[in-house]
């Protein structure tokens, strides 16, 4: 059920006339050749003890024509509605044009997204591209309805992995360049040593511990690590089109731990077992760890120091944290804890799960062992696009081309990691991925290209003043546009849930797979309307007659600002050719 304006529109006609709010009225769209919007008079009936048929009759016969509605009859206990088509398509397409479709719900209040957030001196590996991708499209279609979104990098930079890192490169040493997968393989042969070796961990705790005190040598090195591994995850988030508003990492919140632990323990929250210190929470088998034996503090601990400052910091309406399902019990322990701290601003945070990543098809090069890494995902994207469209538009400019193809290649892979529902595995079926055709982004783009192709081969734009709407009478155009009238819906949809859910009321809904597939529905609607006209000259839109030409091409320029905007809510660029 779609509450697009025009549905809206009818149900309040209706509910002016019986006194009822035009909330329980069920809207409907009836056959085409009954009407364009449909209104059942059973509620009104019910509550007014009369026949549902004769209300509806008496409901038309005393309709009066609005901006969304031109006529209505009655069909049995139904009110039928023909829409003041003319008015909606130009309603429209001046709406899509000034990029004023989108409702601003946001208000500026402020929704803080953690994503990405990887570990440094690891590899930003293809899992990483989830939380990445998913997170970066929750950011901009929040920001499209107005929200002002702090995009959080936590990166995870604190732990005792970091003091045998220092142990490793101290044992065997500078190696050239010293790049992630070298800090990868340094961490990766220490693990295996200290199989054989166990007086390597105790090495590595020292140097933790050295780096915990703020020994100058361990945090240089440190320091060092960090920033060779940030300089490589920020060329693959530039690629992506990512900026983040706060990296800050779980280093950050070491010197707040003293003090989270001392207000914790005044609350008489804290116990100790088995020599660590926790805290026992309602319904958990487990109790949330904060404090090892040896006094390190632990990734829980840095969660709850960073979700206090976020907080204080930034005053979220919401904090959503977008990271894998594996992690699910980690997040209700810390909101948990979060409550029984007596944070009254817990319940704004959300876990926002997903699935994992499975590969199918192709092999991807895997240098850094057996991780299949983004960076050469996106380069292998972007060659196998770049030959499929130099093999369709062969003339092409070299430039242009190599251009197209980072887009469209980049987005191919965005777009394969959002078309699956959030919380389900997915499988990377590399074929279909960089398809041009299917329910893939390259298709969405390519749709968008081919309404700046339209418009270019056009020559000069309409001007909108002076459109006569009323030329747009063909069924394949209202079908356009009806999907058009969904794009508001859609976007609240995908990011929020429903206009009932702008207040906290309910978790976020968080799908972003919901706009994929209004693209894909609004590309397949656009692409039957042109296509008809191969089979029927009179529907083409570049027609001789330039009343009707003007008004088709007003409705291309419509699509085609829908189009670029959705893609841009999810991240995703919209080339002009391909
Ligand atoms: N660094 C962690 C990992 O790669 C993810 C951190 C997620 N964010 C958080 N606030 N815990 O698994």
């Amino acid at each position: 059920m779609h509450h697009t304006p025009l549905h809206v529109a009818a149900a309040e006609a209706v509910a002016a006339r019986a006194g009822v709010a035009a909330s329980d009225l069920k809207v409907e769209t009836p056959k085409p050749e009954l009407g364009d919007v449909a209104v059942g008079c059973f509620a009104i009936a019910k509550a007014q003890g009369k026949n549902p048929a004769a209300i509806a009759t008496e409901i038309a016969t005393s309709f009066t024509p609005n901006a969304w509605l031109a006529s209505a009859t009655a069909a049995g206990p139904y009110v039928n509605f023909r829409a003041n088509r003319a008015g909606i398509f130009q309603w429209l397409v001046d709406k899509a044009l000034a990029d004023k479709l989108v409702p601003q719900i946001g208000d500026g209040r402020t929704v803080c997204i953690d994503y990405s957030s990887p570990n440094i001196s690891k590899h930003l590996a293809y899992h990483h591209i989830r939380s990445t991708v998913i997170g970066h499209a929750l950011a901009q279609m929040l920001r499209e309805l107005g929200y002002r979104v702090i995009g959080i990098n936590h990166l995870g930079d604190w732990g005792t992995t970091h003091g045998m890192l220092i142990a490793a490169w101290n044992l065997w040493g500078e190696v050239s360049p010293l790049d992630v997968t070298a800090l990868n393989d340094l961490y990766v042969k220490f693990r295996e040593a200290m199989k054989t070796e166990p007086a390597l961990e105790e090495k590595g705790r020292q140097w933790f511990k050295r780096l915990e005190d703020g020994d100058p040598e361990a945090r240089a090195l440190w320091t060092r690590f960090r920033d060779i591994s940030l300089g490589e995850f920020e060329a693959v988030y530039e690629r992506l089109g990512i900026k983040f508003d706060e990296v800050r990492g779980e280093s950050a919140y070491e010197p707040d731990l003293p003090r989270v632990m001392k207000e914790l323990r005044a609350k008489g929250l804290v116990e100790e077992s088995e020599g660590a210190q926790v805290v026992q929470l309602e319904g958990e088998k487990t109790p949330i760890l904060l404090e090892k034996n040896d006094g390190a503090t632990l990734y829980a601990t840095r969660d709850f120091a960073a979700a206090q400052y976020r907080f204080h910091t930034y005053h979220f309406a919401r904090s959503l944290y977008v990271v894998d399902r594996g992690q699910s019990l980690h997040f209700r322990q810390l909101f948990k804890l979060l409550v029984k701290a007596g944070e009254d601003w817990a319940s704004r945070c959300q876990h926002v799960p997903f699935g994992l990543v499975r590969f199918a098809g192709k092999k991807t090069s895997t240098r850094g062992g057996n991780v299949v890494l983004l960076r050469d995902v996106l380069d292998e994207a972007e060659a196998d696009v770049k030959a499929k469209i130099a093999e369709v538009n062969p003339d092409m400019a070299p430039d242009t081309l190599a251009s197209v193809a980072r887009t469209v290649g980049t987005g191919a892979v965005m777009w394969a990691n959002l078309l699956a529902q959030r919380d389900k595995d997915m499988d990377f079926d590399w074929n279909r991925v960089v398809a041009l055709d299917g329910d893939t982004g390259p298709y969405v783009q390519y749709s968008h290209a081919r309404c700046a192709s339209i418009l270019r081969k056009a020559g000069a734009t309409p001007a909108l003043a002076d459109i006569d709407w009323t030329a747009l009478s063909h069924d394949a155009e209202w079908a356009v546009a009806r999907r058009l009238l969904e794009f508001p819906e859609m976007i609240l949809r995908a990011a929020v849930g429903d206009s009932d859910n702008i207040d906290l009321a309910k978790p976020a809904a968080c799908e972003p797979h919901i706009m994929c597939h209004y693209l894909l529905a609004l590309a397949g609607d656009f692409s039957r309307w042109y296509t008809a006209g191969n089979g029927d000259a009179t529907l083409r839109v570049l027609v001789d007659d330039p009343r009707l030409r003007s008004a088709r091409l007003a409705l291309v320029m419509g699509v085609q600002a829908v189009l670029r905007t959705g893609l841009r809510s999810l991240g995703i660029g919209a080339p002009d050719q391909m």
